[in-house]
């Protein structure tokens, strides 16, 4: 069904409309200011009795490469699908540039997705694919031509126009594939784990092409993706989806440094989990004291659950086992259970006096002498670097 999606999607525009656009350089047609805005309103999605998408409210600014981010299941394709025209959605609104979408065919919404099977045609060469959408549309034959070469230019595809899949590396043939959803000019290209069949050194240059092609061509990338490290590499502002609904919106930054939920905390980069006992409070700070073995402070608003513990997050380069006594407010002393040398810094693996196994990222320029395996240390942390877990869990 996916080469009958493109086609659908090809015919979209008439002719006359494209030729009245002026054409400044590929894929950068002047561009009416903030062209390419989309706004979900309660966008809902109902598979039987499986709620796939929940109520989500977004807005996505003209020109933004907006990222959503969430694991397998968490409805990230549906929900692309439906700002697509796909999928109908069970409840709730889709506007693309102010304009009420939700129940206007795909083919009539100002919008290209690049799935993630390519989705070529085997017996055609790159540039017949690239070439195919506006040939459905019967654009002039010359005008074809120059805007196929543009967009195989801006995927540096150019010497492999004649070429067709089979002769193409993965990599090539994903070029193609965003050229072709390029060459039709939308107001944004919703991209649907474009990378996922890449190996890892093609996927990282894929990111850097993606990134290019986004700034040269101005138009709104939505991008899906699981992959934490590459929508934070990639985008402007990242929406992070659990369970259907969106848990936090903000820049790769906001979403680190300031996660708004447990579940952003753990699923945007790295972070240790505690399992702590209060035993006291310093006015709204909630006080955890191990005696001689440590005294951990949770500055944040937090509940212990029924049994008295409470979880608490903390990120491997928050923590230390080389500052001095006293110089953080918060510390455990434990034994170095592994030492992972990785260039710019080390890792220490440590077993704390919590039961809990915590990873510690040390700078390789922090320490003077580095604990070795097997080694007694006091690992120490600010407590306004720590996020406590969701109130009521153990940890
Ligand atoms: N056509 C369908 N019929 C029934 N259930 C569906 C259908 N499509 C998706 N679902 C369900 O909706 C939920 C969200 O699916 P979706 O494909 O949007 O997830 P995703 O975030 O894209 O996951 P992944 O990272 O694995 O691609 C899943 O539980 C899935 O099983
Ligand atoms: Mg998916």
């Amino acid at each position: 069904m996916r080469f009958g999606e493109a086609q659908l999607r090809s015919r979209g525009r008439g002719p006359a409309r494209e030729r009245g656009r002026e054409v400044t350089r590929m894929g950068n047609p002047t561009r009416e200011p903030g062209r390419g805005e989309i706004v979900l309103e309660g966008l809902t999605k109902r598979f039987a009795d499986r709620l796939a998408v929940d109520a989500i409210d977004l807005h996505v600014a003209g020109g933004e490469f907006f990222s959503l981010l969430g694991p397998s299941g968490c409805g990230k394709t549906t929900t692309l699908r439906m700002i697509a025209g796909f999928e109908e959605p069970s409840a709730g609104r889709i506007l693309l540039d102010g304009r009420d979408v939700t129940y206007v065919s795909p083919v009539k919404r100002d919008v290209n997705l690049v799935f993630q099977s390519y989705a070529l045609f085997p017996h055609m060469t790159a540039y017949e694919n690239v070439a195919f959408g506006l040939r459905i549309r019967r654009l002039p034959r010359a005008e074809i031509d120059q805007r196929v070469r543009e967009a195989l230019e801006v995927v540096r595809m150019t010497e492999y126009a004649q070429q067709r899949p089979a002769q193409l590396s993965g990599g090539q043939q994903q070029r193609v594939a965003v050229a072709r959803a390029l060459v039709m000019r939308p107001a944004a290209i919703l991209l649907d784990e474009p990378l996922g069949a890449l190996d890892l050194k093609l996927r990282k240059e894929m990111q850097v092409e993606l990134r290019r092609i986004h700034r040269e061509t101005g138009m709104t990338f939505v991008y899906v993706t699981h992959d934490q490290e590459e929508a934070m590499t990639m985008s402007d502002r990242i929406a992070v989806m659990n369970r259907g609904r969106i848990e936090q919106v903000g820049s790769p930054r906001d979403l680190y440094e300031h996660p708004a939920t447990p579940f952003v905390a753990g699923f945007v980069g790295e972070t240790n989990r505690l399992r702590l006992r209060p035993t006291g409070t310093r006015g709204t700070t909630l006080v955890a004291d191990y005696g001689d073995d440590g005294v951990v402070l949770v500055a944040a608003p937090a509940v212990p659950g029924a049994n008295g513990s409470l979880g608490l997050l903390v990120r491997p380069e928050k923590m230390s086992v080389c500052r001095a006594p006293g110089e953080a407010d918060s510390w455990l002393r434990g034994t170095i259970r592994e030492v992972v040398y990785r260039g710019e810094l080390t890792r220490f693996i440590v077993d704390v006096v919590t039961g809990d196994t915590v990873v510690v990222d040390e700078l390789n320029d922090g320490c003077t002498l580095l604990p070795e395996r097997g080694g007694q240390v006091t690992v120490s942390w600010p407590a306004t670097s720590a996020v406590p877990a969701e109130p009521g869990t153990q940890g």
